[in-house]
């Protein structure tokens, strides 16, 4: 599918079942074709809907897409990071734009409304994990705040190389100082 940048500004909108094709279709061509994720194999249908069972059910997991016109040209999420009890207040982000509609104001409009529904949750520290060549992820999540946590190099093996991820992190306070939930 070709998109047109001029036909619509994207609006950012909670995601429903009717877009996670969409959302496969983004995902899984970045699995064939880049390193921005790990994941070598593409995602099945059924991966996807349990996947967003899941976070549908959980409000401190949402799931944001960009819509231009009916067409889902990004998403971006929170996910937890264990289910170990002490790490509840910590997410990690994800954030992908379709390949026509990178550059364009799209990945920074979805990880700062991101940000403000999380702000509202009980969430103290987003991460973020990006590979290490990734300039684009990594100045987008700088200008919204995030700093440098470390990196784990030489982590990954993708495409006949090894490849490093750097964590960055976004600390939004305690959520009780900003009139959030706490539990
Ligand atoms: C990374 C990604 C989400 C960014 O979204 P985007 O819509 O392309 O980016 P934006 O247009 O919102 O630009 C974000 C910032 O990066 C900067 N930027 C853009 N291209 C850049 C480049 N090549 N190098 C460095 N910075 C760059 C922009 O100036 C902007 O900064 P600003 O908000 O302070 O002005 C998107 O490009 C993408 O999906 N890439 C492939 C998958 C991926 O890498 N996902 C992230 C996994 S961690």
């Amino acid at each position: 599918m070709k998109y047109d940048p001029l036909v619509e500004t994207p609006i950012i909108r909670p995601a429903t079942e009717a877009d996670l094709a969409a959302i496969d279709a983004i995902y899984n061509a970045e699995i064939l074709t880049g390193v921005a994720t790990w994941d070598l194999e593409p995602w099945s249908p059924e991966r996807r809907r349990r996947w967003f069972a899941e976070h549908a059910a959980d409000p401190t997991q949402p799931v944001l897409v960009a819509d231009a016109g009916g067409a889902v040209v990004g998403f971006a999420y929170l996910s937890k990071v264990s289910d170990k009890g002490g790490w509840r207040f910590t997410r990690e982000d994800t954030v992908y734009v379709h390949p026509d509609w990178q550059g364009k104001g799209v990945g920074r409009a979805l990880l700062a409304a991101l940000i403000e529904r999380a702000r509202q949750l009980p969430i103290r520290l987003v991460v973020a994990s990006i590979e290490s060549t990734n300039a684009r992820s990594l100045a987008l999540h700088r200008s919204l705040g995030f700093e440098l946590i470390g990196e784990y190099r030489n982590a990954g093996y993708k495409f006949g190389a090894w490849r490093s991820t750097t964590y960055l992190g976004l600390d939004l306070g305690d959520p009780r100082e900003r009139g959030a939930p706490f539990a």
